[in-house]
């Protein structure tokens, strides 16, 4: 089993985005997998209900409550993704960081992102959290070539994080997930682009 843990204190950034395409990328090539959600929002979970009619199926956990965790998870699954909230608690954070095998930090190139990115980074180093070989950062919603682009690498470079991939930002990841889908699962030629953006992070999670 490898465990996956999507994280960011700030908001909106596609911890959700990550994780449930990531589980559906897993469902699609048979592979057993479970989708825990620790938010109260519940993004994963409702995405998932979406998901009726996809013959691949994704086990989800809501996590949100403490009652279920990844405990409960069977046996048979090989890929656990973990959709954590903004502002997890860092105790609870430090806890399901370190039942992950792997944690992917997606951020998105605002300024207002960017710096609310070295706070978070700054608490991670603190509570022992930022071991840069299962550590790694995902710029998502890029257009490159933009100033804010340029200031988030300044910043992955000072910080020596891995910058995994870059997303673009794409309706695709709305109509799909409008329909419980991941991107994978769409027509190819309408996401040809961001599946090529994905390639460097699936083969990031399995070498580990
Ligand atoms: N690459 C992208 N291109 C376009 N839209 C995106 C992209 N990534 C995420 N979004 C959209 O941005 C919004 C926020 O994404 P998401 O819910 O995944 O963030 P989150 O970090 O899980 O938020 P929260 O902190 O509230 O849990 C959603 O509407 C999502 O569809
Ligand atoms: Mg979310």
């Amino acid at each position: 089993m490898k465990a996956i843990l999507i994280a960011n204190s700030k908001g909106g950034c596609g911890k959700s985005t990550l994780a449930t395409n990531l589980a559906s990328y897993y469902a699609l090539w048979k592979v057993p997998v479970a989708l825990v959600d620790y938010d109260p929002q519940q993004s994963s979970l409702e995405w998932l209900k979406q998901r009726k009619d996809v013959h691949h199926p994704i086990l989800g956990v809501d996590a949100s409550s403490g009652k279920k965790s990844t405990a409960s998870i069977p046996a048979d699954i090989e890929r656990v993704v973990m959709d954590s909230p903004a502002r997890t608690p860092l105790p609870q954070l430090k806890r399901l960081y370190d039942f992950a095998d792997v944690a992917i930090l997606p951020v998105l190139p605002s300024p207002i992102d960017i710096r609310a990115m070295g706070h978070f980074i700054g608490e991670l180093m603190l509570e022992g959290m930022l071991d840069m070989a299962r550590v790694g950062l995902v710029a998502n919603r890029v257009n490159k070539n933009t100033l804010v682009y340029s200031n988030l690498e300044q910043f992955l470079t000072r910080m020596k994080i891995p910058l995994i991939t870059r997303l673009r930002d794409t309706q695709n990841y709305l109509h799909a997930a409008k329909k419980g889908y991941g991107i994978f699962e769409m027509l190819p030629h309408q996401v040809a682009k961001d599946i090529e953006q994905w390639r460097p992070l699936i083969a990031w999670i399995e070498q580990k």
